[in-house]
Protein backbone atom coordinates (compact mmCIF):
# COMPACT_ATOMS: atom_id res chain seq x y z
CA UNK A 1 0.00 0.00 0.00
CA UNK A 2 1.13 3.54 -0.50
CA UNK A 3 2.01 5.46 2.10
CA UNK A 4 0.85 8.84 1.33
CA UNK A 5 -1.61 10.47 -0.87
CA UNK A 6 -0.65 13.46 -3.08
CA UNK A 7 -3.70 13.17 -4.86
CA UNK A 8 -6.12 15.81 -5.60
CA UNK A 9 -9.38 13.76 -3.44
CA UNK A 10 -8.15 12.10 -0.08
CA UNK A 11 -10.67 13.16 2.19
CA UNK A 12 -13.15 9.91 2.24
CA UNK A 13 -10.09 7.56 1.80
CA UNK A 14 -8.86 5.72 5.08
CA UNK A 15 -5.64 5.14 3.26
CA UNK A 16 -3.82 6.23 -0.28
CA UNK A 17 -4.51 3.99 -3.38
CA UNK A 18 -2.14 0.47 -4.25
CA UNK A 19 0.62 0.83 -6.23
CA UNK A 20 -0.82 -0.38 -8.67
CA UNK A 21 -3.70 1.70 -8.86
CA UNK A 22 -1.27 4.46 -8.95
CA UNK A 23 0.70 2.79 -11.39
CA UNK A 24 -2.24 2.52 -14.07
CA UNK A 25 -4.08 5.99 -12.92
CA UNK A 26 -0.88 7.99 -13.63
CA UNK A 27 -0.65 10.04 -16.27
CA UNK A 28 1.62 12.96 -15.73
CA UNK A 29 4.51 11.21 -17.98
CA UNK A 30 2.35 12.19 -20.49
CA UNK A 31 0.08 14.99 -19.57
CA UNK A 32 2.75 17.27 -18.16
CA UNK A 33 3.09 17.99 -21.94
CA UNK A 34 -0.54 20.53 -21.30
CA UNK A 35 1.09 22.18 -18.09
CA UNK A 36 1.80 25.83 -19.85
CA UNK A 37 -1.76 25.15 -20.51
CA UNK A 38 -2.82 24.41 -17.51
CA UNK A 39 -1.18 27.32 -15.85
CA UNK A 40 -3.46 29.81 -18.75
CA UNK A 41 -6.44 27.92 -17.53
CA UNK A 42 -5.59 28.92 -13.84
CA UNK A 43 -4.78 32.35 -14.57
CA UNK A 44 -7.77 32.67 -16.41
CA UNK A 45 -10.13 30.93 -13.74
CA UNK A 46 -8.48 33.25 -11.30
CA UNK A 47 -10.20 36.09 -13.34
CA UNK A 48 -13.62 34.42 -13.11
CA UNK A 49 -13.02 33.90 -9.34
CA UNK A 50 -12.23 37.42 -8.79
CA UNK A 51 -14.99 38.52 -10.67
CA UNK A 52 -17.28 36.81 -8.98
CA UNK A 53 -15.68 37.78 -5.76
CA UNK A 54 -14.02 34.69 -4.07
CA UNK A 55 -10.70 36.48 -4.77
CA UNK A 56 -10.16 40.08 -3.18
CA UNK A 57 -7.43 41.98 -5.39
CA UNK A 58 -4.68 41.20 -3.21
CA UNK A 59 -5.03 37.23 -3.78
CA UNK A 60 -5.30 37.55 -7.25
CA UNK A 61 -2.42 39.34 -7.91
CA UNK A 62 -0.69 36.74 -5.76
CA UNK A 63 -2.18 33.71 -7.54
CA UNK A 64 -1.74 35.40 -10.37
CA UNK A 65 2.15 35.98 -10.12
CA UNK A 66 2.25 32.80 -8.80
CA UNK A 67 1.11 31.10 -11.58
CA UNK A 68 3.43 33.20 -13.91
CA UNK A 69 6.33 31.92 -11.68
CA UNK A 70 5.16 28.87 -11.74
CA UNK A 71 5.13 28.64 -15.66
CA UNK A 72 8.55 29.80 -15.26
CA UNK A 73 9.91 27.03 -13.29
CA UNK A 74 8.03 24.33 -15.57
CA UNK A 75 9.35 25.87 -18.70
CA UNK A 76 13.13 25.92 -17.24
CA UNK A 77 12.41 22.60 -16.04
CA UNK A 78 13.05 23.09 -12.75
CA UNK A 79 9.47 22.52 -11.39
CA UNK A 80 8.23 18.83 -12.18
CA UNK A 81 5.57 16.31 -11.04
CA UNK A 82 6.58 13.97 -8.34
CA UNK A 83 6.68 10.36 -9.23
CA UNK A 84 3.62 10.03 -6.36
CA UNK A 85 1.60 12.70 -8.48
CA UNK A 86 -1.34 11.47 -10.37
CA UNK A 87 -1.59 13.93 -13.18
CA UNK A 88 -0.67 17.59 -14.15
CA UNK A 89 -3.67 19.18 -12.56
CA UNK A 90 -2.03 17.66 -8.83
CA UNK A 91 1.39 18.42 -9.77
CA UNK A 92 0.57 22.26 -10.16
CA UNK A 93 -1.47 22.77 -7.42
CA UNK A 94 1.17 21.59 -5.45
CA UNK A 95 3.38 23.95 -7.15
CA UNK A 96 0.96 26.64 -6.89
CA UNK A 97 0.96 26.15 -2.74
CA UNK A 98 4.49 26.13 -3.00
CA UNK A 99 5.19 29.28 -4.01
CA UNK A 100 1.78 31.41 -2.64
CA UNK A 101 1.07 29.30 -0.01
CA UNK A 102 -1.08 26.34 0.67
CA UNK A 103 -4.33 28.28 2.01
CA UNK A 104 -4.20 30.65 -0.74
CA UNK A 105 -3.49 27.85 -3.93
CA UNK A 106 -6.33 26.19 -1.63
CA UNK A 107 -8.87 28.44 -3.42
CA UNK A 108 -8.33 27.89 -6.78
CA UNK A 109 -9.84 24.55 -7.36
CA UNK A 110 -13.14 25.72 -6.28
CA UNK A 111 -15.73 25.60 -9.01
CA UNK A 112 -13.67 23.87 -11.42
CA UNK A 113 -13.02 20.13 -12.21
CA UNK A 114 -10.16 18.20 -13.34
CA UNK A 115 -12.94 17.27 -16.08
CA UNK A 116 -13.76 20.78 -17.73
CA UNK A 117 -10.12 21.33 -17.47
CA UNK A 118 -8.95 18.89 -19.51
CA UNK A 119 -10.86 18.90 -22.10
CA UNK A 120 -10.15 22.83 -22.20
CA UNK A 121 -6.56 22.05 -21.96
CA UNK A 122 -6.70 19.45 -25.10
CA UNK A 123 -8.14 21.49 -27.31
CA UNK A 124 -5.76 24.08 -26.44
CA UNK A 125 -2.79 22.31 -26.81
CA UNK A 126 -4.04 20.93 -30.71
CA UNK A 127 -5.13 24.49 -31.47
CA UNK A 128 -1.36 25.37 -31.52
CA UNK A 129 -0.38 22.12 -33.07
CA UNK A 130 -2.43 22.96 -36.02
CA UNK A 131 -0.54 25.93 -36.34
CA UNK A 132 2.36 24.24 -36.55
CA UNK A 133 1.53 21.68 -39.00
CA UNK A 134 -0.31 23.97 -40.72
CA UNK A 135 2.96 25.63 -41.35
CA UNK A 136 4.26 22.93 -42.33
CA UNK A 137 2.39 21.76 -45.04
CA UNK A 138 2.59 24.93 -46.43
CA UNK A 139 6.26 24.46 -46.72
CA UNK A 140 5.52 21.30 -48.31
CA UNK A 141 2.99 22.61 -51.17
CA UNK A 142 5.50 25.13 -51.40
CA UNK A 143 8.12 22.53 -52.50
CA UNK A 144 5.94 20.88 -54.40
CA UNK A 145 4.82 24.19 -56.67
CA UNK A 146 8.71 24.52 -56.97
CA UNK A 147 8.91 21.36 -58.74
CA UNK A 148 5.96 21.85 -60.93
CA UNK A 149 7.47 25.51 -62.16
CA UNK A 150 11.03 24.16 -62.29
CA UNK A 151 9.55 21.45 -64.72
CA UNK A 152 6.61 23.10 -66.62
CA UNK A 153 6.06 21.46 -70.34
CA UNK A 154 8.00 18.00 -69.10
CA UNK A 155 5.30 15.35 -70.02
CA UNK A 156 5.37 12.46 -68.38
CA UNK A 157 3.38 9.05 -68.88
CA UNK A 158 -0.39 8.92 -66.85
CA UNK A 159 -1.79 6.09 -65.32
CA UNK A 160 -4.60 4.48 -64.31
CA UNK A 161 -4.23 0.45 -62.87
CA UNK A 162 -0.99 1.80 -62.55
CA UNK A 163 -0.73 1.48 -66.45
CA UNK A 164 0.12 3.80 -69.31
CA UNK A 165 -3.11 5.68 -69.45
CA UNK A 166 -2.68 9.13 -71.44
CA UNK A 167 0.48 11.53 -71.07
CA UNK A 168 -0.04 14.33 -68.76
CA UNK A 169 2.39 17.06 -67.86
CA UNK A 170 4.84 16.02 -64.83
CA UNK A 171 3.47 19.40 -63.09
CA UNK A 172 0.41 18.47 -63.74
CA UNK A 173 1.20 15.25 -61.68
CA UNK A 174 2.97 17.04 -58.62
CA UNK A 175 0.24 19.38 -58.35
CA UNK A 176 -2.34 16.88 -57.65
CA UNK A 177 -0.39 15.75 -54.75
CA UNK A 178 -0.41 19.41 -53.75
CA UNK A 179 -4.67 19.67 -53.67
CA UNK A 180 -5.54 16.89 -51.06
CA UNK A 181 -3.20 19.10 -49.02
CA UNK A 182 -4.77 21.78 -49.34
CA UNK A 183 -8.03 20.61 -48.70
CA UNK A 184 -6.24 19.16 -45.73
CA UNK A 185 -5.75 22.97 -44.56
CA UNK A 186 -9.14 24.20 -45.52
CA UNK A 187 -10.05 21.09 -42.61
CA UNK A 188 -8.26 22.14 -39.85
CA UNK A 189 -9.28 25.74 -40.77
CA UNK A 190 -13.04 24.56 -40.47
CA UNK A 191 -12.20 22.58 -37.39
CA UNK A 192 -10.75 25.34 -35.62
CA UNK A 193 -14.25 26.70 -35.71
CA UNK A 194 -15.46 24.04 -33.65
CA UNK A 195 -12.41 23.23 -31.44
CA UNK A 196 -11.75 27.69 -30.22
CA UNK A 197 -14.96 27.11 -27.86
CA UNK A 198 -13.72 26.70 -24.60
CA UNK A 199 -15.25 23.58 -22.06
CA UNK A 200 -13.98 25.93 -18.82
CA UNK A 201 -16.80 26.61 -16.37
CA UNK A 202 -18.29 22.82 -17.30
CA UNK A 203 -17.32 21.50 -13.78
CA UNK A 204 -17.40 17.89 -13.67
CA UNK A 205 -20.85 17.67 -15.86
CA UNK A 206 -23.14 20.16 -14.97
CA UNK A 207 -21.91 23.71 -14.34
CA UNK A 208 -20.82 25.10 -10.93
CA UNK A 209 -22.58 26.44 -7.98
CA UNK A 210 -20.50 29.72 -7.14
CA UNK A 211 -21.74 32.21 -10.42
CA UNK A 212 -18.26 31.97 -12.41
CA UNK A 213 -18.55 32.78 -16.00
CA UNK A 214 -17.23 30.84 -18.00
CA UNK A 215 -17.50 33.19 -21.05
CA UNK A 216 -14.47 35.38 -19.01
CA UNK A 217 -12.89 32.28 -18.53
CA UNK A 218 -12.85 31.71 -23.21
CA UNK A 219 -12.32 35.43 -23.47
CA UNK A 220 -9.14 35.23 -21.39
CA UNK A 221 -7.94 32.06 -22.64
CA UNK A 222 -8.18 33.18 -26.43
CA UNK A 223 -11.32 30.74 -27.12
CA UNK A 224 -13.88 32.62 -28.87
CA UNK A 225 -17.07 31.18 -27.16
CA UNK A 226 -17.83 28.92 -24.56
CA UNK A 227 -19.44 25.31 -25.81
CA UNK A 228 -23.11 25.27 -25.24
CA UNK A 229 -23.16 22.01 -22.61
CA UNK A 230 -21.77 21.51 -19.41
CA UNK A 231 -22.13 17.36 -19.68
CA UNK A 232 -20.88 17.47 -23.84
CA UNK A 233 -18.67 19.78 -23.49
CA UNK A 234 -16.50 17.10 -20.38
CA UNK A 235 -17.50 14.03 -22.35
CA UNK A 236 -17.09 14.74 -26.16
CA UNK A 237 -13.58 13.98 -27.35
CA UNK A 238 -14.88 14.88 -31.22
CA UNK A 239 -13.16 17.49 -31.57
CA UNK A 240 -9.91 15.57 -30.43
CA UNK A 241 -11.23 12.93 -33.35
CA UNK A 242 -11.73 15.33 -36.03
CA UNK A 243 -8.09 16.47 -35.82
CA UNK A 244 -6.99 12.94 -35.63
CA UNK A 245 -8.94 12.24 -39.07
CA UNK A 246 -7.34 15.34 -40.70
CA UNK A 247 -3.76 14.17 -39.37
CA UNK A 248 -4.60 10.65 -40.79
CA UNK A 249 -5.83 12.04 -44.29
CA UNK A 250 -2.44 14.27 -44.32
CA UNK A 251 -0.57 11.00 -43.34
CA UNK A 252 -2.19 8.77 -45.61
CA UNK A 253 -1.79 11.42 -48.78
CA UNK A 254 1.97 11.57 -47.55
CA UNK A 255 2.09 8.22 -48.05
CA UNK A 256 0.31 7.91 -51.55
CA UNK A 257 2.92 9.97 -53.00
CA UNK A 258 5.86 7.84 -51.13
CA UNK A 259 5.07 5.25 -52.56
CA UNK A 260 5.23 6.37 -56.27
CA UNK A 261 8.34 7.97 -54.86
CA UNK A 262 9.87 4.32 -54.22
CA UNK A 263 8.67 3.27 -57.16
CA UNK A 264 10.02 6.29 -59.23
CA UNK A 265 13.47 5.81 -56.97
CA UNK A 266 14.14 2.04 -58.54
CA UNK A 267 16.55 0.92 -61.45
CA UNK A 268 13.39 0.21 -63.52
CA UNK A 269 11.83 3.39 -63.67
CA UNK A 270 14.37 5.81 -63.13
CA UNK A 271 12.22 8.58 -62.88
CA UNK A 272 14.12 10.33 -60.54
CA UNK A 273 17.16 10.77 -57.92
CA UNK A 274 17.11 11.55 -54.29
CA UNK A 275 19.44 13.55 -52.96
CA UNK A 276 21.99 12.64 -51.46
CA UNK A 277 20.80 14.40 -47.72
CA UNK A 278 17.48 12.80 -48.02
CA UNK A 279 18.24 9.19 -48.64
CA UNK A 280 20.30 6.36 -46.71
CA UNK A 281 22.71 3.58 -47.29
CA UNK A 282 22.83 -0.40 -46.78
CA UNK A 283 25.34 -1.45 -44.08
CA UNK A 284 25.94 -4.51 -46.50
CA UNK A 285 25.32 -3.32 -50.14
CA UNK A 286 27.63 -0.37 -51.16
CA UNK A 287 25.90 0.38 -54.18
CA UNK A 288 22.43 1.01 -52.11
CA UNK A 289 20.55 4.73 -52.40
CA UNK A 290 17.62 4.08 -50.09
CA UNK A 291 14.34 5.85 -50.63
CA UNK A 292 14.11 5.67 -46.30
CA UNK A 293 12.36 9.08 -46.00
CA UNK A 294 9.28 7.88 -48.27
CA UNK A 295 9.47 4.06 -46.85
CA UNK A 296 8.93 6.01 -43.09
CA UNK A 297 6.30 8.18 -44.75
CA UNK A 298 4.35 4.86 -45.55
CA UNK A 299 4.85 3.25 -42.75
CA UNK A 300 4.20 6.16 -40.13
CA UNK A 301 0.81 6.43 -42.05
CA UNK A 302 0.04 3.06 -40.49
CA UNK A 303 0.78 4.73 -37.20
CA UNK A 304 -1.38 7.65 -37.95
CA UNK A 305 -4.49 5.54 -38.70
CA UNK A 306 -4.27 2.89 -35.37
CA UNK A 307 -4.10 6.16 -33.39
CA UNK A 308 -7.19 7.66 -34.97
CA UNK A 309 -8.75 4.15 -34.63
CA UNK A 310 -7.71 3.82 -31.39
CA UNK A 311 -9.58 7.11 -30.59
CA UNK A 312 -12.82 6.43 -31.98
CA UNK A 313 -13.06 2.56 -30.25
CA UNK A 314 -12.07 4.46 -27.07
CA UNK A 315 -15.25 6.86 -27.14
CA UNK A 316 -17.69 4.26 -29.37
CA UNK A 317 -19.28 2.98 -25.62
CA UNK A 318 -19.01 5.73 -23.48
CA UNK A 319 -22.14 6.61 -21.51
CA UNK A 320 -22.60 10.33 -20.65
CA UNK A 321 -20.91 11.90 -19.15
CA UNK A 322 -17.00 11.89 -18.21
CA UNK A 323 -15.27 8.75 -17.81
CA UNK A 324 -11.64 7.89 -17.16
CA UNK A 325 -11.05 6.23 -20.40
CA UNK A 326 -11.32 9.66 -21.98
CA UNK A 327 -7.64 10.01 -20.85
CA UNK A 328 -6.78 7.38 -23.25
CA UNK A 329 -6.98 10.16 -25.99
CA UNK A 330 -3.79 12.36 -24.84
CA UNK A 331 -1.29 9.42 -25.88
CA UNK A 332 -2.69 8.93 -29.48
CA UNK A 333 -3.23 12.40 -30.88
CA UNK A 334 0.40 13.26 -29.27
CA UNK A 335 1.78 10.78 -30.96
CA UNK A 336 -0.10 12.11 -34.35
CA UNK A 337 1.40 15.27 -33.60
CA UNK A 338 4.83 14.72 -32.95
CA UNK A 339 4.98 11.82 -35.93
CA UNK A 340 3.50 14.00 -38.91
CA UNK A 341 6.18 16.68 -37.13
CA UNK A 342 9.36 14.42 -38.01
CA UNK A 343 7.56 13.94 -41.13
CA UNK A 344 6.82 16.87 -42.99
CA UNK A 345 10.13 18.42 -42.82
CA UNK A 346 11.65 15.53 -43.97
CA UNK A 347 9.75 14.83 -46.71
CA UNK A 348 9.56 18.29 -47.78
CA UNK A 349 13.13 18.43 -47.71
CA UNK A 350 12.84 15.17 -50.18
CA UNK A 351 10.76 16.74 -52.64
CA UNK A 352 11.95 19.68 -52.71
CA UNK A 353 15.62 18.18 -53.66
CA UNK A 354 14.05 15.38 -56.15
CA UNK A 355 15.74 15.75 -59.36
CA UNK A 356 13.70 14.40 -62.04
CA UNK A 357 15.09 12.47 -65.26
CA UNK A 358 12.92 14.43 -68.15
CA UNK A 359 14.69 12.86 -70.73
CA UNK A 360 13.13 9.71 -69.80
CA UNK A 361 9.62 10.86 -68.38
CA UNK A 362 9.03 12.50 -72.30
CA UNK A 363 10.49 9.34 -73.79
CA UNK A 364 7.87 7.19 -72.07
CA UNK A 365 5.10 9.61 -72.21
CA UNK A 366 3.90 8.38 -75.60
CA UNK A 367 4.46 5.11 -75.18
CA UNK A 368 2.22 1.72 -74.28
CA UNK A 369 -0.69 3.37 -76.65
CA UNK A 370 -1.08 6.30 -74.29
CA UNK A 371 -2.31 8.28 -77.42
CA UNK A 372 -5.23 5.67 -78.38
CA UNK A 373 -7.81 8.00 -77.01
CA UNK A 374 -6.65 10.78 -79.01
CA UNK A 375 -7.31 8.39 -82.13
CA UNK A 376 -10.41 7.83 -80.78
CA UNK A 377 -11.44 11.35 -80.35
CA UNK A 378 -9.72 12.58 -83.52
CA UNK A 379 -12.38 10.00 -85.11
CA UNK A 380 -15.35 11.73 -82.85
CA UNK A 381 -14.31 14.68 -84.26
CA UNK A 382 -14.88 13.99 -87.74
CA UNK A 383 -18.80 12.44 -86.91
CA UNK A 384 -18.26 9.01 -86.13
CA UNK A 385 -19.74 7.53 -83.33
CA UNK A 386 -17.52 7.04 -80.09
CA UNK A 387 -18.44 3.48 -79.89
CA UNK A 388 -17.09 2.95 -83.31
CA UNK A 389 -14.30 5.17 -82.80
CA UNK A 390 -13.18 3.26 -79.88
CA UNK A 391 -13.38 -0.24 -82.25
CA UNK A 392 -11.29 0.87 -84.63
CA UNK A 393 -8.25 2.73 -82.53
CA UNK A 394 -8.90 -0.93 -80.49
CA UNK A 395 -8.44 -2.51 -83.86
CA UNK A 396 -5.07 -0.01 -84.89
CA UNK A 397 -3.77 -0.91 -81.32
CA UNK A 398 -3.89 -4.35 -81.85
CA UNK A 399 -2.00 -4.27 -85.36
CA UNK A 400 0.47 -1.58 -83.72
CA UNK A 401 1.26 -3.83 -80.80
CA UNK A 402 1.69 -7.27 -83.56
CA UNK A 403 4.28 -5.17 -85.42
CA UNK A 404 6.31 -3.85 -82.28
CA UNK A 405 5.08 -0.21 -83.32
CA UNK A 406 3.58 2.58 -81.31
CA UNK A 407 0.60 4.89 -83.16
CA UNK A 408 3.00 7.21 -84.48
CA UNK A 409 4.71 4.94 -86.55
CA UNK A 410 1.78 3.39 -88.47
CA UNK A 411 1.72 3.77 -91.80
CA UNK A 412 -0.43 5.45 -93.95
CA UNK A 413 -1.17 1.40 -95.68
CA UNK A 414 -2.02 0.20 -91.81
CA UNK A 415 -4.14 2.47 -91.04
CA UNK A 416 -6.36 2.26 -94.25
CA UNK A 417 -6.35 -1.54 -93.50
CA UNK A 418 -7.79 -1.53 -90.12
CA UNK A 419 -10.20 1.45 -91.12
CA UNK A 420 -11.29 3.72 -94.35
CA UNK A 421 -12.04 6.33 -91.93
CA UNK A 422 -8.49 6.39 -90.87
CA UNK A 423 -5.32 8.33 -92.76
CA UNK A 424 -2.18 9.91 -92.54
CA UNK A 425 -4.05 13.33 -90.78
CA UNK A 426 -4.33 11.44 -87.40
CA UNK A 427 -0.77 12.04 -87.05
CA UNK A 428 -2.00 15.35 -86.13
CA UNK A 429 -2.89 13.87 -82.91
CA UNK A 430 -0.35 11.16 -82.38
CA UNK A 431 1.99 12.80 -80.25
CA UNK A 432 2.36 14.20 -76.77
CA UNK A 433 2.44 17.62 -77.32
CA UNK A 434 -1.50 17.87 -79.48
CA UNK A 435 -2.50 15.05 -76.52
CA UNK A 436 -1.40 17.57 -73.85
CA UNK A 437 -2.43 21.04 -75.15
CA UNK A 438 -5.89 19.13 -76.11
CA UNK A 439 -6.99 18.48 -72.91
CA UNK A 440 -7.59 22.16 -71.96
CA UNK A 441 -10.97 21.95 -69.88
CA UNK A 442 -10.82 23.72 -66.13
CA UNK A 443 -8.36 21.44 -64.31
CA UNK A 444 -7.21 19.34 -67.48
CA UNK A 445 -3.16 18.75 -67.98
CA UNK A 446 -3.31 21.58 -70.72
CA UNK A 447 0.14 23.85 -70.19
CA UNK A 448 -2.88 27.21 -69.32
CA UNK A 449 -4.74 25.11 -66.95
CA UNK A 450 -1.70 23.64 -65.23
CA UNK A 451 -0.64 27.58 -64.88
CA UNK A 452 -3.53 28.18 -63.66
CA UNK A 453 -3.33 25.58 -60.33
CA UNK A 454 -0.03 26.77 -60.18
CA UNK A 455 -1.52 30.55 -59.48
CA UNK A 456 -3.57 29.18 -57.33
CA UNK A 457 -1.40 27.13 -55.37
CA UNK A 458 1.23 29.89 -55.14
CA UNK A 459 -0.86 32.51 -53.47
CA UNK A 460 -1.15 29.46 -50.72
CA UNK A 461 2.65 29.59 -50.68
CA UNK A 462 4.69 32.25 -52.58
CA UNK A 463 8.10 31.30 -53.54
CA UNK A 464 10.25 30.95 -50.21
CA UNK A 465 13.02 32.66 -52.37
CA UNK A 466 10.62 35.53 -53.22
N1 LIG B 1 -6.43 12.71 -16.56
C1 LIG B 1 -7.80 12.83 -16.89
C2 LIG B 1 -8.02 12.83 -18.41
O1 LIG B 1 -7.07 12.92 -19.11
C3 LIG B 1 -8.36 14.09 -16.34
C4 LIG B 1 -8.65 13.96 -14.92
C5 LIG B 1 -10.03 13.58 -14.67
N2 LIG B 1 -9.96 12.62 -13.65
C6 LIG B 1 -11.01 12.31 -12.91
N3 LIG B 1 -10.80 11.43 -12.00
N4 LIG B 1 -12.16 12.83 -13.06
O2 LIG B 1 -9.11 12.73 -18.88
Amino acid sequence: MAQTNDALWGGRFAAGPDDALAALSKSTHFDWRLATYDLAGTRAHLVALQAAGYLDSDEFRILTDACHELEKRVRSGSFLPKPSEEDVHAALERGLMEIAGADLAGKVRAGRSRNDQIATLIRSYLLDAAEVIEAQLLDYLEALATQAEAHVGVAMPGRTHFQHAQPVLLSHHLLAHAWPMVRNLQRLENWRSRAKLSPYGAGALAGNTLGLDPKLVASELGFVGTTENSMDATSSRDVVAEFQFVATLIAVDLSRFAEEIVIWSSYEFDYIKLDDAYSTGSSIMPQKKNPDIAELARGKAGRVIGNLAGLLATMKGLPLSYNRDLQEDKEPVFDSVDTLLLVLPAFTGMVRTLTFNTARLEALAPMGYSLATDVAEWLVKKGVPFRVAHEITGALVKECEGLGIELADASDELLAKVSPLLDGSVREVTSVGAAIAGRDGAGGTALSQVLEQLLAIRKLAPRRDA
